[in-house]
């Protein structure tokens, strides 16, 4: 059963500066609402009960967000206007379900991983890289039942340019099980175009076993000076741990760079 989820924040998000020196980048509205609401719901839609996020000293205001009890009633009790109330119910519902643990220093999405260690109950759970959203279809939902057939880890994936590799992990088939789903042989985080095995890439939904915290208390520093739970995945699978790639229906939102957020504002904003 997948019932928690947990989403690395404490990123720098250097693709959106200056912006990022000063606000989190997850808070940006997207037609009007902050990108993590849209995480959220998708979450929440798929079934998930607990939701860890990693965060950062420097990131503290996305706590806030979640825990401006004061202020909120404060205002409520002067005017009570609906929409205000409704919400500050929303939010309320959302931070029941939430935990925070910390990344104070920027070491890779491995290393954020590796923070939830005591907080994971269940053999699997999902990570949501807050980046990538994906609309128009649930894709963690569609993970979840991939994982509840086949009793293995998922990756969302998706064929992206050639030229782009070097900005993905990028895996290798092993054997194709149905149209939407195969078997990962290999898999490499962000390759030259003449080392990548092909130009399918890993995107940021991840359904990951419990025993990846063993691999990653272990793993040295990969490229970057970073650890990749890409590198972590590999190791796994030369444990015979079996990965799907998950070749996702909905439509994926770039929000990491100022060009594919605000694309993914007038795209959300069309629907
Ligand atoms: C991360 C992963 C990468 C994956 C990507 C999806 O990279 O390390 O393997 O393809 O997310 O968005 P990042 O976006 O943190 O650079």
């Amino acid at each position: 059963m997948i019932k928690q989820a947990i989403i690395p924040l404490a990123g720098l998000g250097t693709r959106l500066l200056p912006l990022t020196s000063v606000f989190a980048k997850e808070l940006l509205p997207i037609n009007g609402k902050p990108g993590i609401e849209y995480i959220l719901e998708e979450c929440i839609d798929s079934g998930i009960k607990e939701i860890i996020f990693i965060i950062s000293q420097k990131k503290k205001i996305i706590k806030k967000y979640f825990y401006n009890d004061q202020f909120y009633k404060k205002i409520i009790k002067k005017k009570k206007d609906n929409r205000i109330i409704s919400e500050y119910k929303k939010i309320l519902r959302y931070k029941k379900m939430i935990k925070f643990v910390y990344q104070n220093k920027p070491l890779g999405t491995g290393d954020a991983v590796l923070k939830t260690k005591k907080y994971i109950k269940n053999k699997y759970f999902l990570m949501l890289l807050p980046d990538d959203l994906i609309i128009k279809k649930n894709c963690s939902k569609s993970m979840i039942k991939i994982h509840k057939k086949f009793n293995s880890s998922v990756m969302a994936s998706m064929t992206v340019k050639k030229e782009s590799v070097s900005r993905w992990g990028i895996f290798k088939f092993k054997k194709h099980l149905d149209k939407q789903n195969s078997l990962i042989d290999d898999v490499i985080e962000k390759p030259s175009i003449k080392k990548a095995p092909s130009n399918k890439a890993v995107i940021g939904r991840y359904i990951l076993p419990k025993k990846i915290f063993t691999v990653l208390s272990k793993q040295k520093p990969g490229k970057g000076g970073e650890i990749h739970i890409t590198d972590a995945i590999q190791s796994l699978i030369n444990n015979n741990e079996n990965f799907i790639a998950h070749r996702f229906s909905g439509k994926y939102l770039d929000c990491g760079t100022m060009n594919g957020y605000i694309k993914s504002t007038l795209k959300i904003s069309k629907l």
